[in-house]
């Protein structure tokens, strides 16, 4: 196998229930031993898109594999696919003792996850995940979702994996948008590193910060360890805070300002990553108005966002619907938007203490 770097996910709740996330270079072709050596199953449902199978189908080659094919796009992240995929997995005889696989971005790994939360009440799950946005984020930490017609990701379960696979080799063919999508996240965690976990000290801003070039380049040990240390922090969350009751709605960073852009215009317009990205620093301008941050770290995290080149040119908002829309977030409680914000140096806090008119100020 070519080199590869393993972590763990462990939820105290479950105990028994641990996880292992291997990020390498080139070992997808050793997919199918990866598999064996998690799940006991005798056979495995792969779900992934066209792209995705026509791209690195041949390339992971699993003994009684039957595959979903289903079409690009997130609007296919919804009942009428998950049906599809639950109706084919009883075509196929798939028994509760087997594994379901998803094979994909965010898309494929959310609707397969949440298909295997409810086949049979549940079967094995493996994510391998193929875009820098699922390596980093979505392929970890249990969340599994469809769309519904009132909104994104309403209907769906915290259902851990057994495992995640995740080979950087294949995002080669990311094209720039979709990588940039992803760096967004990657970017995210450098600004909430040291609440994440006390004995972590990646150092992660000064990384991106130095090896920016060679991430755009995507050379392999750069870009390993860079889905390695997102892994590591987003586990640290999880294994504190599986659920979201409190730490992990920091991963939240710049997504109550996101999810107000992309609501705005129809999803349709900007990334998911762009409106992340434009969010985080509404964030951190709301975060200096209120004085929780200094100038310098204000100077700082946006000089590395800007470097990055992640926000497009924006239009303008009117913005009392952009007000409005930030009601929708399912962070939003008892009529009051929660915002999670830099709090001091590589850090983050959720807060509902912003008044409408400091909101108003960074639109
Ligand atoms: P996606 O799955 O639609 O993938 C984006 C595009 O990249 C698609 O066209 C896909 O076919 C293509 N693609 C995938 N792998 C490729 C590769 N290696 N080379 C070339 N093209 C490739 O989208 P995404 O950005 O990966 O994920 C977005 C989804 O993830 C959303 O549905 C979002 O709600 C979800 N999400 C979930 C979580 C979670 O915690 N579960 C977190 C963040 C996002
Ligand atoms: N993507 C945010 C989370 O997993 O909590």
């Amino acid at each position: 196998m070519n080199q590869s770097n393993s972590l763990k996910v462990h939820i105290p709740q479950k105990a028994a229930y641990s996880y292992d996330l291997v990020v390498g270079n080139g070992i997808l072709e050793n997919a199918d031993d990866f598999v064996k050596k998690y799940t006991n199953a005798k056979n495995f449902l792969i779900v992934t898109n066209e792209k995705v199978k026509e791209l690195y189908g041949k390339y992971l080659k699993i003994d009684s594999a039957k595959w979903f094919v289903m079409k690009d796009g997130e609007r296919y992240k919804n009942f009428d696919t998950l049906k599809k995929i639950l109706d084919f997995a009883l075509q196929q005889k798939l028994q509760r003792t087997d594994c379901i696989i998803a094979f994909g971005g965010g898309v494929a790994g959310d609707i397969a996850g949440f298909a295997a939360s409810i086949y049979m009440r549940g079967t094995d799950f493996i994510q391998i995940p193929t875009t820098l946005l699922a390596q980093v984020d979505s392929s970890v930490g249990g969340k599994v979702a469809i769309n519904h017609e009132k909104g994104k990701n309403l209907i769906g379960a915290f259902y851990q994996p057994k495992a995640v696979l995740a080979d950087i080799s294949v995002l080669k063919t990311l094209d720039l948008r979709q990588l940039k999508t992803g760096l967004a996240e990657v970017l995210k965690y450098a600004f909430i590193e040291k609440s994440c976990a006390a004995d972590l000290n990646y150092r992660f801003y000064d990384f991106l910060n130095q090896n920016k070039e060679e991430i755009y380049n995507l050379n392999p040990e750069i870009l390993s360890k860079t889905v390695s240390i997102c892994c590591s922090l987003k586990a640290a969350i999880v294994n504190q805070d599986e659920t979201e009751k409190g730490l992990r709605t920091i991963l939240n960073l710049g997504h109550t300002f996101a999810h107000a852009i992309e609501n705005l215009t129809n999803y349709t317009v900007y990334t998911h990553g762009e409106a992340v990205a434009a969010g985080m620093k509404m964030a951190f301008n709301l975060s200096l108005a209120k004085g929780f941050i200094d100038k310098d770290y204000y100077n700082k995290a946006c000089k590395l966002i800007d470097d990055y080149d992640l926000i497009p040119s924006m239009q303008n908002f009117d913005k009392e619907k952009f007000y409005d829309k930030m009601f929708l977030d399912k962070k939003a409680q008892n009529g009051k938007i929660r915002f999670v914000l830099p709090s001091e140096n590589f850090k983050a806090e959720t807060t509902s203490d912003v008044t409408k008119e400091q909101v108003f100020e960074v639109l």
